[in-house]
């Protein structure tokens, strides 16, 4: 009964274009129309044998993140910044500016993230969810402090954040707030869990020791401003964010993760679109 279990793949439509079938083993992107001969049980019943629902959940999850990334792959379009960070000695180069660029994006994502926490927390502490609310409470006390980790970095680097923010206009980091608040008030706002998940689990597969180390050779005598770098790599943390994460979604309803995957499949795409620029206001 148990092999069968693992084995079994569920289908699921995450929007218009994306189907994807998953299994405790792995998953695939799947064409409905072509593919409703396959042995995929519909991800829709809440009396679904599951063995291991933790894993089920995390292979559902971490695709919705690779097809949100993998959707932009025919776009052939430049998306990296190509002005210089005011405060910053033009003479650095492309990944040094661009790990400024970062740090200012990083900037405006941990802010928000405290302040949905907080809504949050006193939604479901109203409607008596104290589980989830705690969840959420906790999302507020780990991640508030890592906005002041970006200021520190930015500062250390010689970036003045306000002024930047005066002269542009960061359209990703504010279409991913606009949307993390969208998903707290709509009528699912467990789907916030998808977006967390997406931001969380995608900084995890970046954020690798080898990168740390590429990045403080790139700062040089400031290596010390890889503090919001090293609070989401993969040594850090998140990691147990995303794990306790896991755990939270996998006692929710088939119903709440099936939006939580939308949600996450939404960020992702929406943190990889080439078309959303830093642009000058
Ligand atoms: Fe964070
Ligand atoms: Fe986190």
């Amino acid at each position: 009964m148990k092999s069968s279990a693992l084995n079994q793949y569920y289908k699921i439509n995450l929007n218009p274009q994306t189907s994807i079938a998953f299994s405790e083993k792995g998953f695939r992107e799947i064409n409905l129309n072509s593919e409703l001969n396959f042995n995929y049980l519909d991800f829709i019943d809440n009396d679904l044998f599951i063995g291991n629902k933790v894993l089920l959940v995390k292979n559902l999850l971490n695709a919705s993140i690779l097809l949100g990334i993998k959707k932009w792959h025919l776009f052939d379009v430049e998306s990296s910044n190509d002005d210089l960070v005011p405060g910053i000695d033009p003479e650095k180069n492309k990944d040094y500016q661009n790990y400024c660029w970062g740090l200012l994006s990083s900037f405006i994502t941990t802010g928000a993230t405290p302040l949905v926490a907080e809504y949050l927390y006193e939604k479901f502490l109203a409607d008596g969810s104290d589980l989830i609310a705690n969840h959420y409470k906790e999302i507020k006390i780990e991640e508030g402090p890592h906005q002041k980790l970006c200021k520190l970095d930015l500062k250390e680097l010689g970036v003045d954040y306000q002024k930047i923010f005066s002269l542009y206009t960061f359209e990703k980091e504010d279409s991913l707030v606009k949307y993390f608040w969208k998903l707290a008030k709509s009528k699912e706002p467990l789907s916030t869990l998808g977006y967390a998940y997406a931001l969380e689990k995608t900084a995890l597969i970046f954020n690798t020791p080898k990168k740390i180390i590429a990045t403080k050779d790139l700062l040089g005598s400031k290596d010390s401003a890889i503090r919001c770098l090293m609070a989401h790599s993969s040594n850090s943390h998140e990691k147990e964010h995303v794990e306790d994460s896991l755990r939270l979604i996998s006692t929710l309803s088939i119903r709440s993760i099936t939006e939580i995957a939308k949600a996450t499949l939404e960020t992702s795409s929406k943190m990889h679109n080439p078309f959303l620029r830093i642009k000058k206001l």
